[in-house]
């Protein structure tokens, strides 16, 4: 048996379905390329949230419902802003998290979808000397969390991020998805669910690699020569961060998504050129992953262009996975509800291979 569970089907969902060797990304019944751009996060998380919740409400009053869990979370948790902020930005997050109750109902699932939200710019200004500004709760999620992070959100920037969060709102199985699913079988509750995801989200294997694909950009722009960088750093045994997925064997289809929102955002600016130098690294790194590894079609996926577009809208490489986990988490709540309502423990077996104790006579 493979040690990473692969081909391994441990769930029956109706939330996602991605298709590894098409390129193709299903959210309950929509293409990614239907939702991108086009649907708001609020309206993404009612279509995750839909029949997983008996009182969920329409999905504009929904949108007003997370506004509203913004305000409550900030208050909850002002408090003790203070003494997450010395912690690492992510570490701070989660430790934030686990401050909110473990409920089932809609309204703890509302507090978890705003919290990262919330907690993220708000530690972030923290950091750096200035006061966290209190969310508005009639502005969209992403405006919201823009303005909590910078003072402004311009329409772009918002619109930007609104797409990344539905991009990343829900991907199959991966392996957040997976422990959050593990711990709600449990019968946990949905605050424990969410940190089991966020503790495995966290891992520069899976939502902890845009903020390294910022560093190997900027290593590479140092270096002058992004394929003898790229071969250099495949003959010591490193990743080429932003490539290579478990499922997909063609491109990650949310890596085009976010190219072109990317693209959008950067026709004239530092955007623009950081774009085009970044585009060049990608073809570098196709072409040495290449010939590195003949025997695995390696592509990029979604973090390359999460890097470049989270660094377009101001956030700070070492915030990216918070910003990941601000998406994810609708996915990671629909997933619990759906565990549950299996009423299975999810409980697998080991195969014992160490050694065996002496028989006593
Ligand atoms: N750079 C260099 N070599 C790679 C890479 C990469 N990015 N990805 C896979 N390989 C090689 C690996 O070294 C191995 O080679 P060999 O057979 O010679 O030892 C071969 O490909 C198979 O590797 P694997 O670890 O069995 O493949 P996997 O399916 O477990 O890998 C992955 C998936 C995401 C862990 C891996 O591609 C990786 O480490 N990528 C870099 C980190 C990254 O970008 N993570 C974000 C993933 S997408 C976000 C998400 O949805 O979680």
């Amino acid at each position: 048996m493979a040690n990473g569970l692969d081909d391994v089907v441990a769930a029956d969902t109706v939330l996602s379905d991605v298709d590894g060797a098409g390129g193709h990304l299903t959210i309950r019944g929509h293409s990614l390329a239907e939702l991108a751009g086009r649907w708001r996060f609020g309206q993404v998380v009612h279509l995750l949230f839909d029949g997983f919740f008996d009182e969920l409400p329409g999905d504009s009053e929904l949108e007003q419902a997370i506004g509203k869990a913004r305000v409550e979370v900030f208050e909850r948790l002002q408090p003790i802003l203070g003494q997450l902020a010395p912690l690492d930005i992510y570490s701070a997050v989660r430790a934030g998290i686990a401050l909110l109750p473990d409920g089932e109902a809609l309204a703890d699932a509302l507090r978890l979808i705003a919290a990262p939200a919330v907690l993220t710019p708000a530690l972030l200004r923290l950091g750096r000397g200035e006061k966290p500004l209190p969310p508005d709760a009639s502005a969209d999620h992403a405006s919201d969390m823009l303005r909590m992070l910078g003072g402004t959100a311009s329409p772009a920037l918002a619109k930007a991020l609104d797409t990344y969060l539905v991009t990343v709102c829900d991907h199959g199985l991966n392996a957040s998805t997976f422990a959050t699913r593990v711990v709600a079988s449990t019968q946990a509750g949905l605050t424990s669910a969410i940190l089991a995801g966020l503790g495995a989200l966290k891992g520069p294997l899976h939502g902890g690699a845009p903020g390294p694909v910022i560093e190997m950009l900027d290593a590479i722009e140092a270096s002058g020569d992004a394929a003898a960088w790229l071969r250099d750093e495949i003959a010591r045994g490193g990743r080429i961060m932003g490539f290579g997925h478990r499922i997909y064997r063609v491109r990650d289809p949310r890596a085009d998504v976010l190219k072109a929102v990317v693209r959008q955002l950067g026709s004239s600016n530092q955007t623009g050129s950081r774009l085009a130098f970044a585009e060049r690294v990608e073809q570098a790194a196709l072409d040495v992953l290449r010939v590195a590894k003949p025997q695995r079609s390696i592509q990029t996926n979604v973090e390359f262009y999460t890097a470049l577009l989270l660094e377009a809208a101001g956030f700070p490489k070492e915030a990216f996975s918070n910003v990941f986990a601000a998406g994810r988490v609708a996915g990671w709540i629909a997933h619990t509800r759906e565990q549950q309502a299996t009423g299975r423990l999810i409980r697998p077996q080991s195969r014992y291979v160490g050694p065996v104790p002496d028989l006593v006579a």
